[in-house]
């Protein structure tokens, strides 16, 4: 598409829009749609290495490739020596169109820890709210020379919609409406490498909550079925879609059938606008037939631990001994999140691929 093919349409407030005719791909925006449109979310731009899009798609290999490269970046990073020189002069803006703490802090760690220039969108403060389109916006941080935008959006499809009409910037997809939230899902799957000692095949992780909105969950279910272990959803019925097992997991009715025996379990953060929607009854209720309580921790394998994406919200997805309790690798997750991003920000920015490269050391004259 062409600049002249733009058509002026009001902003939501605070979102951006979509500025073109064609409907943006794969806008799941149907409660329980985890089905066709999303499915098509990244695709043409999903080969192309500048951009990190979804786990979707991603082969076994070249998963745990990205494994092993995160935890590569993991032990340097625990060296707590200086900042690299690899990503200098490398320039990646963090556009977060939707709250975040640990995505957007951590990207901005990682790539600060590598060396490249960081500058934080205010989405809310920006010109996004005079009608100026998402496209326009991330074309503007294009034409002043960054090399990378991390964008998180609240409508599926967002960051792959991007990526296909942008020429030169890298697209990362840091959390897309109920599509895919990849570098979180990376991240799982490194946490749960650790627990698990390598090994994903025979294992079993439940994942308990809102399936039906959530990119984690989504992401997680293409990492981890692609890598070999077995995934059970549980929640309340009105949040699970009617397809799920198409993404290749099995469904239990109970938390507790979906806990017995299994080598972990996810708690989903309950969203709360669900109940303004009448997707739920009560906070409640929830917490009572799907809250984690020791006691009911106490039914997974002997070694089975206990994830959170975050933000918690303790005594309705979890009782705070779950959370601080020994199976607890909330904050294993949070610290892998910093080498998973410095791992994907090397992969795009790699891939670059500008003429006299990106990094000081290599394109400066001696
Ligand atoms: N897990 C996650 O995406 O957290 P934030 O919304 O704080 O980034």
């Amino acid at each position: 598409m062409t600049s002249d093919t733009v058509a002026a349409v009001p902003t939501p407030p605070g979102a951006g829009i979509f500025s073109t005719s064609e409907t943006p791909l794969g806008t799941a925006t149907v409660p329980g749609d985890l089905g066709a449109p999303a499915r098509s979310v990244g695709a043409p731009a999903a080969a192309d290495p500048r951009h990190f899009l979804g786990l979707e798609g991603l082969s076994r290999a070249t998963l745990l490739t990205l494994l092993a490269d995160a935890a590569r970046e993991r032990e340097w990073l625990k060296l707590g020596e200086p900042n690299r020189r690899d990503l200098a002069g490398l320039t990646v803006v963090l556009a977060f169109i939707e709250d975040s703490t640990r995505t957007r802090t951590s990207f901005e760690i990682a790539a600060q820890r590598l060396g490249a220039n960081t500058v934080v969108f205010a989405s809310a403060a920006s010109s996004l709210n005079k009608g100026e389109t998402l496209l326009d916006t991330v074309r503007l941080f294009e034409a002043m020379g960054a090399g990378l935008v991390v964008v998180r959006h609240p409508s599926s499809g967002a960051p792959a919609w991007l990526a296909r009409q942008l020429g030169s910037i890298g697209v990362l997809n840091a959390g897309d409406g109920m599509h895919e939230h990849p570098t979180q899902g990376l991240l799982d799957l490194l946490t749960l490498h650790d627990a698990w000692q390598g090994r994903f095949e025979g294992r079993r992780l439940a994942i308990v909550g809102d399936i039906a909105h959530s990119r984690v969950a989504r992401s997680a279910i293409a990492g981890l079925t692609t890598l070999g272990c077995r995934v059970t959803v549980c929640g309340p019925g009105t949040l699970i879609p009617a397809e799920v097992e198409e993404l290749g997991c099995d469904v239990d009715t109970t938390l507790e059938d979906a806990l017995a025996g299994a080598d972990g379990v996810m708690a989903l953060r309950l969203q709360r606008e669900r109940m303004e929607t009448g997707l739920l009854p009560t906070i409640a209720e929830y917490a009572r037939l799907w809250g984690l309580t020791p006691e009911r921790v106490a039914l997974l394998a002997p070694d089975g631990v206990v994830l959170h994406p975050g933000p918690v919200n303790r005594g309705v997805e979890m009782a705070h001994e779950v959370a601080d309790g020994p199976r607890s690798r909330i904050f294993d997750q949070v610290a892998n999140g910093v080498a998973v991003r410095c791992c994907v920000l090397r992969r795009c920015a790699q891939a670059l691929r500008r003429p006299h490269g990106f990094t000081v050391s290599v394109a400066a004259p001696r």
